[in-house]
Parts: C-alpha cells; sequence; structure tokens
C-alpha cells in the first residue's frame, strides 16, 4: 500500500494506491451518513463488492460519460441527495471515471455550502489525474468545463483492480498521461516504462505506476492549488495539440492519443527552440510507440488546428503557449510560440 499526501493546510488529504483496497473501504471512509454516486455499467460491475465494502449508504445513479456533466443531472443529483437527507457532516462517495468524480466534486463543492468527498477512481486517467488536485465541473452548451470550482477531496482511494474490465482503448488513453508524468517530471517512472512490457503490466506494476504519477501531480497542485500561478500548467504537456486534434476529429482520437501526438509535436518544437536533445525526442517518441498510442497527426487541417489552438484559452496575443520538454523527468518550460514554427512542427509530423 502507498500513501500520498497532499499537503494544503487545512484542506489537506491522502491518496492511498492499493490492490485489493476496494474490499477495505470501510477501513478508511469517514463516519456519518454516505452517498455513493456511480453509473449504471460501473455499478452493474462492481455494485456488490463497493456496497458490502461501504456499508450503510444511499446509492444515486448518473449517466455515463458526458452526459454525466450537464445542469439538471447536477440538480436530480442535489435531489437526490436532500432526499437521502445528507447534512453538512456527511460524505459524497464518487465511483468512476473523471466524468462521475467532476460532477460529483461540483456537487460536493455546493451542497450545503460544501460537504466532504472521497473519490474512488475507475478508470487510469481518473486514478493518475482527474481525482486528484480538486478541480471540480460540468459542462456548458458553450464549452467544456466551464461551470465548477476547486474543491478538494478528503480522500482518494485508489485500486488498480478496476482497470480488470477497463477497455483497452481506455487504458492506454490513461498511459499518454503517464508517459507525460515520465517526460515532465518522473525520471525513473520514464525508466519503469521503458523496461515494462506494455501488454502485461501486473496489478503490482499499476500501484507503482499509479502512484508515481499520483506523487508527481500532488506535488504540482500543492505548489498552484489554483492554476494561477503557470506552475500546474505544466500538466498540460501534449495538451495544447492534443485538444485541438480530439476536437477536429470528432473525438475519433480520443483524449490520451491527442495527448500523445500532442507531446511528439511539443517535443519537436522544444527541439527547434534548442531546449531538448534530439537523442531525448527519439526516447520520448519510442516510449508512446511502445505503449500503442499513436506519434503521426492524423489527416486534419493544420489551419484549423492552429485556429482551434488561438480559441483554446491558453493563447495569448497571436502567440500559442506550449509547454515544452527539456529532458527526460526534466521540468519543462512554458513558452509562447509564434504560428510559423507551430505549422513548421505540425508539417514535420504528418
Ligand atoms: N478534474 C480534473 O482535474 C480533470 C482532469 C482530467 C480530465 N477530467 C475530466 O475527466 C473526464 C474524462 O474522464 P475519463 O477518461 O475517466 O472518462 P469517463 O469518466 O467518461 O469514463 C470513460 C468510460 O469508461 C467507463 N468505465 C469507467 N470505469 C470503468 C471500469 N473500471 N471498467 C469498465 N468501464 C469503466 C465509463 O462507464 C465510461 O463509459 C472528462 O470529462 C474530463 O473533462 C477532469
Ligand atoms: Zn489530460
Amino acid at each position: 500500500m502507498q500513501r500520498i499526501k497532499v499537503a494544503l493546510g487545512a484542506r489537506s488529504y491522502s491518496i492511498v494506491v492499493a490492490s485489493g483496497l476496494v474490499d477495505r473501504l470501510s477501513e478508511h471512509l469517514p463516519t456519518g451518513k454516505k452517498a455513493l454516486i456511480t453509473t449504471k455499467e460501473i455499478n452493474k460491475l462492481y455494485c456488490e463488492r463497493v456496497a458490502q465494502a461501504i456499508g450503510e449508504h444511499t446509492l444515486i445513479l448518473v449517466p455515463d460519460g458526458e452526459e454525466a456533466k450537464q445542469w439538471n443531472v447536477l440538480e436530480n443529483l442535489l435531489g437526490g441527495l436532500l432526499d437521502s437527507g445528507l447534512d453538512r457532516g456527511s460524505t459524497i462517495i464518487a465511483l468512476g471515471g473523471g466524468s462521475v468524480g467532476d460532477l460529483a466534486g461540483f456537487a460536493a463543492s455546493i451542497y450545503m455550502r460544501g460537504i466532504k468527498i472521497v473519490q474512488i477512481p475507475t478508470t487510469l486517467l481518473a486514478m493518475v489525474d482527474s481525482s486528484i488536485g480538486g478541480k471540480t465541473a460540468i459542462n456548458h452548451p458553450r464549452g467544456k468545463n466551464l461551470v465548477g470550482s476547486f474543491w478538494q477531496p478528503s480522500l482518494v482511494l485508489i485500486d488498480p483492480l478496476f482497470l480488470e474490465t477497463l477497455p483497452t482503448r481506455e487504458i492506454r488513453s490513461g498511459l499518454a498521461e503517464v508517459i507525460k508524468y515520465g517526460v515532465i517530471n518522473d525520471p525513473e517512472l520514464f525508466k519503469l516504462l521503458e523496461s515494462k512490457n506494455p501488454e502485461s503490466l501486473t496489478a503490482e506494476d499499476m500501484v507503482e505506476i499509479v502512484a508515481r504519477c499520483a506523487a508527481t501531480k500532488a506535488r504540482y497542485v500543492e505548489q498552484d492549488e489554483e492554476d494561477r500561478l503557470g506552475i500546474r500548467a505544466a500538466l498540460n504537456y501534449g495538451h495544447t495539440v492534443g485538444h485541438a486534434v480530439e476536437k477536429l476529429t470528432n473525438h475519433d482520437v480520443n483524449h490520451g492519443e491527442g495527448v500523445a501526438v500532442g507531446m511528439v509535436v511539443a517535443a519537436l518544437i522544444s527541439m527547434e527552440h534548442g531546449l531538448l536533445r534530439e537523442k531525448e525526442y527519439q526516447l520520448i517518441i519510442k516510449l508512446i510507440e511502445e505503449y500503442g498510442l499513436p506519434t503521426k497527426l492524423p489527416e486534419i487541417d493544420f489551419s484549423e488546428v492552429v485556429k482551434v489552438m488561438h480559441k483554446d484559452k491558453k493563447a495569448e496575443s497571436g502567440n500559442i503557449v506550449f509547454v515544452l520538454p527539456t529532458g527526460i523527468g526534466k521540468a519543462p518550460a512554458l513558452r509562447q510560440v509564434g504560428e510559423p514554427t507551430i505549422r513548421k512542427a505540425l508539417e514535420a509530423n504528418r
């Protein structure tokens, strides 16, 4: 079992990572009334095991995926919490991927002016990213994640056993974020990933990998809790181009796949700026390929890519802010990059 502390003064909490944790949930949960929020799909897979481990609680089901992150779903959820008599000393338990976690986190932040939330992530992305750090949100018809709050969980309980039922493509998508942590902060994680066969990662490997990622995320969150200082922004490595690719392919290219290609493009730009050596660039590409992720851009119009990136909130005064890797496991540099350099990197990565 690994325990990672997120030190945020009064809002500090632990991230516990262990295989088989799902059967020992009650040892970790706070006392008081509890509501378990999950989807029908996840409930079907894990209801007996989880319900038994949590003890007495109210179950509230929400729609799957992005459908969960809607105003009317939030309103129904709040109604469910009121019906079940949750008070200010109660706890919400979010069981699911990032979509359930984001919705439940937002609900917890506004229900009776804020109650405790425990995150139990069931996707790799949620384990290494969305369950940690307190960003909560629902979507608005005008865009993703536009309505939300910062509300730290009281506890994050991670059991890699949930990954056994997660489709391979979702696992790969999460592994793109894992590789990201290796590049921006954790050379040992990068080496560990190089040394493993991606097809046969054991539960033990996953505990080690997830715990290392969670620790990196925790350190960034501690330094820049509300993402205002440009420190937490380093976690966006690969995401500038990644988001644009996701959007322009109508999500045929999923989040992790977009991030994978985005990491390669950012590495190319970084070499152009003299911040990254060819040898390190090759290591990054090799690892991404080994983990079954794309390194080349799909057939899309580069002008559209640039347009989408400009619209992205990270665009400032014509230039686009990129997170540029400076080595393996070294802090990246945030740089404004002009359009010609971006186009050159996109062309080079066709
Ligand atoms: N708050 C943050 O800091 C943060 C960070 C990154 C992403 N996000 C958000 O996270 C969301 C994406 O999260 P996600 O990638 O986890 O997707 P998701 O929550 O939509 O889950 C993906 C799919 O996997 C299924 N699933 C989940 N766990 C499973 C399991 N163990 N076995 C089988 N199927 C399972 C779900 O039912 C769903 O269909 C986005 O809305 C994004 O905005 C938030
Ligand atoms: Zn991401």
